[in-house]
C-alpha cells in the first residue's frame, strides 16, 4: 500500500495541477510513489467496517495476510449496529430444523430471483457462522437450557412450507447487530487489522480491468491516499439514503456501488428495494420484525388484524414485500389509522411484560423516544419504510466481483471482491427475508477472506500501475470541491430523495417510474452544472464528504429508477400495478446496469442460477407461485 501524506516527496510523485494553483498545497495533496511507511502496502484492503467488512478483515488477518480496513466511520458506528431481529440458522434449538428448509424459504422469499448455488452455500454455512460468532464471544439471548434462543421471523417455515412457522432467528435481545459488530471489531483488533478510520474511499484504482486498490481521503487532515493491495473487498453497505424515509443510517450512501459504476463495471438488480413494514411513522426508525415474531400484530383503523386476509397462513409473519404491500393497500382503501388515516398500528401491549423486557427492550425505548408511547399500553404507529437494497455489485458465492462484457461474456474481476449489502450474490433475489442479512454479511465476508487466503501468498506481487493512477479521481474531487453553481448539495439530495420516495415506491407504474427516472436525471444535470460548494477546505469538511456521498447516491438512484422502469413484471419488492404478474418466461433474469458519470444508465441481463452447488446434497427449488 502506498500512502499519500504530507512531507517531502519531491520528484517522486505527482500533484494534481489544479490543486496548487488554487493554493491548496499545505502538503495535503501529495502522492508518494515510494513510501516511508512500508506497512501501508497490504495484501488485502477491506473498504467498510460493518459486519461484512469486519468479518472479511478478521478472516484475512487471521490467515496471516497483511490487512487494511478503511472506514469512513468508527467501525462500531457502521449501520450493522442498527440490525435488531437476528441472524437465521437452522440450529434446531426451539424445534427440529434443517438448513434445506431454510434454503427453500430463502428461494421462495427471493421470488425465484435468488441464485440457488449461493443460497445453498449461505444456508448450509449458517449454523457454522453462528457458532463461530458464539465462540468469538457474541452475547446471544439464551433459552432456559442455555442454548441460543431463536425467535420466529417472517417467511420462515418448517418442512418446505408444510410444517408451520419456524423458530430460526438467533438473536441478542433486539440488538443483534450491535452485539455482532462489537464482537467482530474486537476480533479484528485481536488479529491486528490495520484500521484507517474516517478515511473516505473515493474510487477503485483499476489497471487493465484489474483492481489494484483504492484512492481515499482522510477526512481528519485532508490528505489523499492511494492504497495498493492484491485484493480489495468492497463492503460499503447499501444505498437506502437515496430515499426520503428509510431505516438506514445517514451513511448508507452506496459508495461501493458508485465506485464500481465509475470503474465501468455493472451493478445488478438495483430495482429491488425492500420496504420494511414497521418503520416508526414520521421518523422511519426501525421497529424489528422480531416484535411480530414475539407475538405482535398489525391493526387497521377498524381494529382488524387485516393480514389474515392477505396471508391466511403466515399472517403478520408473511414475507416483508407481502406485508408492506398489504399495509399500503389498507391505507389506500381508507383503513389507515390516525386523523389522516395514513399509518397502521403495531399492537404489542398484549404481550407479557417480561417478553418485552427480555426480548424487545430496544424497541420499547425507541418507540418511546420517537413516538412518545409506552408499548406496554399503546400500539406503535408504523409505516413501510425503505430498509434494504437487494441489488448491488454482482459476485459469485466466493465473493469475486463479476464483470459482464457487451456480448454477455462473464469474467471475474481480478483483485476485486464484494460482500454484504453492497454486493448482490444474489441470495436475496427480489426480496430478502428478515435476519438473512446478518447471515449474508458473515457468511460472505468470510467467503471473501477464504478465497483470498487460498489464492494469495503473503508476498504475492502487486500489480504494476501507471504513475498517475488515481489522477481522474483527483480531478473529480477538485471539480466538486470548487463547484460554484447556485444549488447546494443538500437541496439536490432532497430533490432526489423525494422523487425516489414518491415515484420509485412500493407500488410502481410506467407513469410513476418515468416521472421518477426523469426527476433523478434532472438532479444529475443539476449536480453536474449547478452544484454550489461554499466550504472549500479539506479538513473535516462535512459538506464536501456529504456531497461526495450524494454523488454516489445519485448513481444508485439513477440505476434503480431505470432498472425498475424497464422491468415489466411484478416480482418480490418490485410491484408494478400495470404488470401485476410475475412473468418467468421473460423476466426470470438479473438486471445489469452500467453508468458512466454524466451518461444515461445502460441495461443488460444475466441468467439466474437455478441449480444448487450439489443437487445430491440439496435439491434446487423449482419456480412456483408464491403465497403465504
Ligand atoms: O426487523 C428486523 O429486525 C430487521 C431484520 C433484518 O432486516 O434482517
Amino acid at each position: 500500500m502506498k500512502a499519500l501524506c504530507g512531507g517531502s516527496n519531491k520528484g517522486k510523485g505527482f500533484r494534481h495541477p489544479g490543486i496548487k494553483e488554487k493554493g491548496y498545497d499545505g502538503g495535503w495533496w501529495r502522492f508518494t510513489l515510494s513510501s516511508d511507511r512500508p506497512s501501508l502496502r497490504s495484501s488485502a484492503i477491506v473498504v467498510g467496517a460493518g459486519g461484512a467488512g469486519l468479518r472479511a478483515a478478521v478472516g484475512l488477518a487471521e490467515s496471516g495476510l497483511e490487512t487494511a480496513c478503511i472506514s469512513k466511520l468508527l467501525p462500531t458506528r457502521s449501520h450493522t449496529v442498527a440490525a435488531q431481529g437476528g441472524i437465521n440458522a437452522a440450529l434446531g434449538n426451539m424445534t427440529e430444523d434443517d438448513w434445506r428448509w431454510h434454503m427453500y424459504d430463502t428461494v421462495k422469499g427471493s421470488d425465484w430471483l435468488g441464485d440457488q448455488d449461493a443460497i445453498h452455500y449461505m444456508t448450509r454455512e449458517a449454523a457454522k457462522a453462528v457458532y463461530e460468532l458464539e465462540n468469538y464471544g457474541m452475547p446471544f439471548s439464551r433459552t432456559s437450557k442455555g442454548t441460543i434462543y431463536q425467535r420466529a421471523l417472517g417467511g420462515q417455515s418448517l418442512e418446505y412450507g408444510n410444517g408451520g412457522q419456524a423458530y430460526r432467528t438467533a438473536c441478542a435481545e433486539d440488538r443483534t447487530g450491535h452485539a455482532m459488530l462489537h464482537t467482530l471489531y474486537g476480533q479484528s483488533l485481536k488479529h491486528n487489522t490495520n484500521f484507517f478510520i474516517e478515511y473516505f474511499a473515493l474510487d477503485l484504482l483499476m489497471v487493465e480491468g484489474k483492481c489494484a486498490g483504492v484512492i481515499c481521503l482522510s477526512m481528519e487532515d485532508g490528505t489523499l491516499h492511494r492504497m495498493f493491495a492484491r485484493n480489495t473487498v468492497l463492503a460499503t453497505g447499501g444505498f437506502g439514503r437515496a430515499y426520503f424515509s428509510c431505516t438506514s443510517a445517514h451513511t448508507s450512501t452506496g459508495d461501493g456501488n458508485a465506485m464500481v459504476a465509475r470503474a465501468g463495471l455493472p451493478n445488478q438488480d438495483m430495482e429491488f428495494v425492500q420496504f420494511h413494514p414497521s418503520g416508526i411513522y414520521g421518523a422511519g426508525v426501525l421497529i424489528t420484525e422480531g416484535a411480530r415474531g414475539e407475538g405482535g400484530y398489525l391493526l387497521n383503523r377498524n381494529g382488524e388484524r387485516f393480514m389474515e386476509r392477505y396471508a391466511p397462513t403466515a399472517k403478520d409473519l408473511a414475507s416483508r414485500d407481502v406485508v408492506s404491500r398489504s399495509m399500503n393497500l389498507e391505507i389506500k382503501e381508507g383503513r389507515g389509522c390516525g386523523p389522516e388515516k395514513d399509518h397502521i398500528y403495531l399492537q404489542l401491549s398484549h404481550l407479557p411484560p417480561e417478553v418485552i423486557h427480555e426480548r424487545l427492550p430496544g424497541i420499547a425505548e425507541t418507540a418511546n423516544i420517537f413516538s412518545g408511547i409506552d408499548i406496554t399500553k399503546q400500539p406503535i404507529p408504523v409505516l413501510p419504510t425503505v430498509h434494504y437494497c437487494m441489488g448491488g455489485v454482482p459476485t459469485n458465492h466466493r465473493g469475486q466481483v463479476i464483470s459482464v462484457a457487451e456480448d454477455g461474456t462473464e469474467t471475474t474481476v481480478e483483485g476485486l471482491y464484494a460482500a454484504g449489502e453492497s454486493a448482490c450474490v444474489s441470495v436475496h433475489g427480489a426480496n430478502r427475508l428478515g435476519a438473512n442479512s446478518l447471515l449474508d454479511i458473515v457468511v460472505f465476508g468470510r467467503a471473501c477472506a477464504l478465497h483470498i487466503a487460498e489464492n494469495n501468498d503473503k508476498g504475492s506481487p502487486h500489480l504494476k500501475v501507471p504513475e498517475d493512477i488515481g489522477h481522474n479521481s483527483l480531478a473529480d474531487l477538485e471539480r466538486i470541491r470548487t463547484a460554484s453553481g447556485d444549488i447546494p448539495s443538500a437541496k439536490l439530495r432532497l430533490d432526489m430523495q423525494k422523487a425516489m420516495q414518491s415515484d420509485v415506491a412500493v407500488f410502481r407504474t410506467e407513469k410513476s417510474l418515468s416521472a421518477g427516472h426523469s426527476a433523478v436525471q434532472q438532479v444529475e444535470k443539476d449536480f453536474q452544472n449547478r452544484l454550489s460548494m461554499r466550504d472549500r477546505s479539506l479538513i473535516w469538511n462535512s459538506d464536501l464528504v456529504e456531497t461526495l456521498e450524494m454523488r454516489n447516491l445519485l448513481t444508485c438512484a439513477s440505476q434503480t429508477a431505470k432498472s425498475a422502469l424497464v422491468r415489466k413484471e411484478s416480482r418480490g419488492s418490485h410491484a408494478r400495478e400495470d404488470f401485476p404478474e410475475r412473468l418467468d418466461a421473460e423476466w426470470m433474469k438479473h438486471t445489469l446496469s452500467w453508468q458512466k458519470e454524466g451518461e444515461d444508465v445502460k441495461i443488460g441481463y444475466r441468467d439466474v442460477v437455478l441449480s444448487t452447488l450439489d443437487e445430491k446434497e440439496c435439491a434446487s427449488v423449482p419456480p412456483r407461485k408464491r403465497s403465504y
